[in-house]
């Protein structure tokens, strides 16, 4: 099986460079390959790689993730999460192959507690929220073999997260105000990656489970409850932090360019079904990682 994987340096592109291994052969591409085009900025030129590679599967990771910064460049956000989206999509449908796309709980308003169905109606609240929506519509009218797993709160180990950013804050901080009225669930670039290979595993010989599903990890959290788990388990690892006192605030007391929604929870029961999987709880995951960086820091 042939496997080509936009956005293969992102934090889920990452992941699914190793959980996509054992299924075929990967060609991944990302916004600075030359020899075939990853660049979202030019949808020609990504169809044009469809075209060439010729793939039985494609999954894309790639896409404009700067919430904050969308709001400022709509058309830039609209190019990347739908219209070269679009693009993919219709060579994928000529050639008949598979598309796997991400989206997330932004396509929703956020009100409410009840964690959001895959069949509730849809209300963004932001651009970001928009184009990603406007991405998975130009895939489901496109491409008749999809999956698009929309999820939330993504973490991995790669790069920048929320939980070594509050790591380096509570080094030299006294205080810290975290928002705790913004429920979602963390979830691990390792475990969506992971769950894709066992999705694509099953939809390649049962082609009727095409569709939309929410992949999260289970359970329920907040950014101040989520921070207070980091701080925990640093402490009980031994890391010195500083005496710090923590403050549960509204999301108003953080006014961003892009509103945020309070309720990100999304209902994965679709999707467990679907496929025979269990989705573990989003701290098990949080702790995994939290371990990894704790033991990278002792060998530095
Ligand atoms: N992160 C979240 O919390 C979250 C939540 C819900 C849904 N999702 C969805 O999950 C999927 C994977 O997200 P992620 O967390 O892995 O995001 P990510 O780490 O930001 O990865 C996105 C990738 O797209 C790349 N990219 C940016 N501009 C591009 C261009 N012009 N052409 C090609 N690639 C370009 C980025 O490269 P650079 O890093 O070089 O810019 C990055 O490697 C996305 O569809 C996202 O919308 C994410």
């Amino acid at each position: 099986m042939n496997i080509l994987l936009f956005g293969k340096t992102g934090q889920v592109g990452w992941e699914l460079q190793r959980s996509l291994a054992p299924l075929g052969n990967i060609i991944a591409v990302d916004v600075q390959s030359t020899e075939y085009c990853g660049d979202f900025s030019n949808p020609e030129g990504v169809a044009e790689t469809v075209r060439r590679v010729k793939p039985d599967v494609i999954v894309n990771a790639a896409a404009h993730t700067a919430v904050d910064k969308a709001e400022s460049e709509r058309d830039f956000a609209q190019l990347l999460n739908a219209t070269s989206v679009e693009a993919i999509a219709k060579e994928a449908e000529k050639i008949n192959a598979w598309l796997i796309h991400y989206s997330t709980d932004y396509v929703f308003p956020g009100d409410g507690d009840k964690p959001w169905m895959e069949t509730d109606v849809t209300a963004p609240l932001n651009t970001y929220g928009e184009t990603k929506l406007a991405g998975e519509i130009a895939v489901q009218q496109n491409c008749t073999k999809h999956l698009i797993f929309r999820t939330s709160w993504v973490f991995a180990g790669k790069g920048n997260n929320f939980a070594k950013t509050m790591l380096r804050l509570a080094k030299d901080r006294e205080e810290l105000s975290i928002i705790n009225d913004q429920y979602g669930a963390p979830t691990g670039a390792e475990l969506l990656a992971d769950c894709t290979a066992h999705a694509i595993n099953k939809a390649i010989v049962n082609p009727e489970v095409a569709g939309l599903y929410h992949l999260v990890a289970s359970g329920t959290t907040t950014w101040f409850d989520y921070a207070n788990l980091v701080f925990a388990e640093a402490k009980a690892a031994g890391l010195e932090l500083a005496a710090m006192k923590t403050n549960p605030v509204p999301t108003s007391a953080y006014p961003t360019p892009a509103q945020r929604p309070h309720n990100s929870r999304l209902d994965t029961t679709k999707f467990q079904k679907t496929f025979g999987l269990t989705l573990p709880s989003w701290d098990s995951g949080v702790k995994r990682m939290l371990a990894e960086i704790f033991a990278a820091s002792n060998t530095q």
